[in-house]
């Protein structure tokens, strides 16, 4: 009991104990870096069916960057595989899993009220000290922390899809986030080999507030008729270095949720012309065409 309510109270100096809830694309991801810079992990998730997805997902893309670390080395490929796997336990209950949290990365569906009722719950369960963050790429912090009793430490880790690979980190403060807690989630950054930049609580923040009207800007010239998806993409890779065209990268992140950060922001700002939907869009979400993950979008997979 004594250790118990020492490790409480005492000051912690850095994120060992990290929490990520929602073990979906990002989730995983964001459990597996961490891992690998040899923290401990829960990743909670209330569907078990999602944990044995994620720790199949975690398990193959660690494979990846293993062989890419040890090309010549099967011994030290296995070894970083174990070890990082053995970082990862997996929970369904979001109470437990907290307690013993420096850190919690809430990256769950996007969702005001769902994620409201969550951070609700965290804050109940985790430490005073925790701190306690969102991977949200498209709502505000503002709304998503409005009814935590401790705001200064709240904040945003904006992660970028494939988590392993992709070397940014958006560090998000709103107007109620402490130098203290924006300090300790840059460090928390770099522990995870992340460069990071600081963002304020805007729409898309930096990468999202560039690139998602960018893609509808690529949506638009094609609806006008005047050009190919392909040739767009092929242009934008050729001509620009992007290492994805901007319908590949639809595909890539999912259409659904391009379209659902689109829908969030004109709601919010209905005059912004960079912020208008696409019928072309809208139709293939309808139709199920949600990008690679459903087989079809812009193009058959
Ligand atoms: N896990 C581990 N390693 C992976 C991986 C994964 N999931 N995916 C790719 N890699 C590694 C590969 O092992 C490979 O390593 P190597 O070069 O040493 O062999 C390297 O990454 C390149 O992979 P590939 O050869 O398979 O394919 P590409 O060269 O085409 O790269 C890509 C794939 C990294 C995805 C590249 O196409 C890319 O950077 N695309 C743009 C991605 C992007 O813009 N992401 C941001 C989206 S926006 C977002 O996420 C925000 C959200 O809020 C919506």
């Amino acid at each position: 009991t004594f250790a118990r309510s020492f490790s409480a109270t005492a000051v912690r100096n850095k994120v060992n104990n990290v929490t990520v809830i929602g073990a979906g694309l990002m989730g995983s991801g964001i459990a597996q870096v961490s891992a690998n810079a040899k923290l401990n992990v829960v990743l909670v998730d209330s569907n078990e069916g999602a944990l044995k997805k994620a720790h199949s997902s975690i398990e193959s893309s660690i494979k990846r960057v293993a062989k890419k670390l040890h090309a010549d080395d099967a011994k030290a490929q296995e070894k970083l595989v174990a070890e990082t796997i053995g970082k990862i336990n997996t929970s369904t209950n979001v109470g437990d899993s907290v307690k013993n949290a420096d850190l919690v990365i809430e990256a769950i569906v996007e969702n005001i009220e769902i994620k409201r009722k969550l951070f609700a719950q965290v804050e109940e369960a985790a430490r005073k000290d925790t701190l306690i963050t969102t991977n949200t790429s498209s709502l505000r912090l503002e709304d998503i922390g409005k009814n935590l009793k401790d705001k200064t430490r709240f904040g945003g880790l904006h992660f970028f899809n494939p988590v392993p690979v992709m070397k940014l980190l958006e560090v998000v403060r709103h107007t109620e986030t402490s130098d203290k807690t924006f300090n300790e989630l840059v460090d928390y950054g770099k522990s995870v080999g992340k460069i990071t930049v600081a963002c304020k609580d805007t729409p898309g923040f930096i990468v999202n507030r560039l690139l998602v009207p960018y893609m509808f800007e690529a949506l638009r010239l094609h609806e006008r008729g005047d050009a190919s998806m392909k040739d767009i993409d092929i242009a934008m890779k050729l001509g620009a270095g992007y290492p994805m065209g901007p319908f590949e990268l639809g595909d890539y992140v999912g259409l659904d949720t391009c379209k659902f950060i689109m829908d969030g922001w004109h709601k919010q700002y209905p005059d912004e012309p960079a912020f208008s939907p696409s019928p072309l869009l809208n139709k293939l979400v309808d139709a199920g065409k949600t990008g690679r993950k459903s087989g079809e979008g812009f193009y058959k997979y």
